[in-house]
């Protein structure tokens, strides 16, 4: 095994920004002032001093100031220290691993971008490149799904995304809620409603299983082709290289094969929890 690359390296937490009730981004640059080469779909293990480490997607790269954001939602006892660590502390960065979003081969097509709650973060690079990138691809549009407007993550973002040449976002929020006048219904009625067609386009999903699930159920209906379905796909992870035999579907290790998929690369269990 190639154990250098199990060696976490030191990072700062130079920012931390509350962007709902259970998840908080952390604006994080390497202890020795080295650049994490990170590209859109890749994750990191980061770890906390005597309490472990866990698989966090890079959710932004800030590359002139060295830094990168992981946005993390708190859910058992990793990411509840991570939520009470303050700017200034350090964690334990490994990576980044994993295979990439085929940006280059997009070029000349419509992108249609599907992010459930935090499963937004690993596709906020994606919107990043396309915006950055914008002459390189056709329209884009973003359906962002949150359970309540108390969970609509990076708000910042979505108001500059909305604002966006040639692009569409779509908020929408489970249940309705006293006060939103938004979109109100799951992911998977959203797509179905907006009905986007699959031709000369590429769809990116990532959310909850439950939610990737249903939404390509909804999308199949409306007639898109696997070959132009992509997601990432999460599993417990531990090694993230491909090692320690966790995280396989089949042949494939999400770790090293994935996290990015194209539909018709993995089989239909894969979206079942
Ligand atoms: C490729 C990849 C990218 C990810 N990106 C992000 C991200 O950008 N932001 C983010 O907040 N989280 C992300 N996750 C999930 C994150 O790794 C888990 O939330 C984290 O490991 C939980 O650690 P914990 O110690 O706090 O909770 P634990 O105590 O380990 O777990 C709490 C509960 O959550 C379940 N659980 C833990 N991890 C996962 C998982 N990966 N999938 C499904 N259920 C899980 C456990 O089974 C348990 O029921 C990603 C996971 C993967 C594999
Ligand atoms: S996490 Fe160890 S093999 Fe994938």
């Amino acid at each position: 095994m190639a154990r250098i690359e199990l060696v976490p390296r030191p990072a700062i937490i130079q920012h931390i920004i509350d962007e709902s009730k259970d998840v908080k981004s952390f604006i994080l640059e390497m202890q020795d002032g080295a650049m994490l080469h990170a590209v859109p779909g890749q994750f990191i293990e980061v770890s906390v001093q005597g309490i472990g480490e866990a698989t966090f997607a890079v959710s932004r790269l800030v590359t002139a100031k060295k830094q990168f954001i992981v946005s993390v939602k708190r859910l058992g006892h990793l990411t509840k220290m991570l939520h009470r660590s303050a700017e200034g502390n350090l964690v334990g960065v490994r990576g980044p691993y994993g295979n990439s979003f085929p940006l280059d081969e997009w070029k000349g097509k419509d992108i249609f971008i599907i992010g459930g709650g935090i499963g937004l973060a690993p596709l906020r690079p994606v919107i990043d490149h396309i915006l950055s990138h914008r002459k390189d691809f056709g329209h884009l549009d973003i359906i962002f799904g949150a359970r309540s407007p108390q969970d609509i993550l990076f708000k910042d973002d979505l108001e500059k995304w909305q604002a966006a040449q040639d692009s569409v976002l779509y908020t929408t929020i489970d249940i309705p809620h006293e006060g939103w006048e938004g979109r109100v219904g799951l992911i998977p009625a959203v797509v179905k409603d907006v009905n986007i067609k699959p031709d000369n386009r590429i769809a990116v999903i990532c959310g909850p299983p439950v939610m990737i699930r249903f939404t390509v159920a909804a999308m199949k209906d409306l007639a898109w082709p696997e070959q132009s379905i992509y997601t990432t796909l999460e599993m417990k992870m531990q090694c993230g290289i491909g090692q320690c035999g966790r995280c396989n579907i089949g042949e494939k290790f999400i770790c090293k094969d994935g996290p990015v998929f194209r539909l018709d690369e993995i089989p239909a269990y894969a979206l079942i929890e």
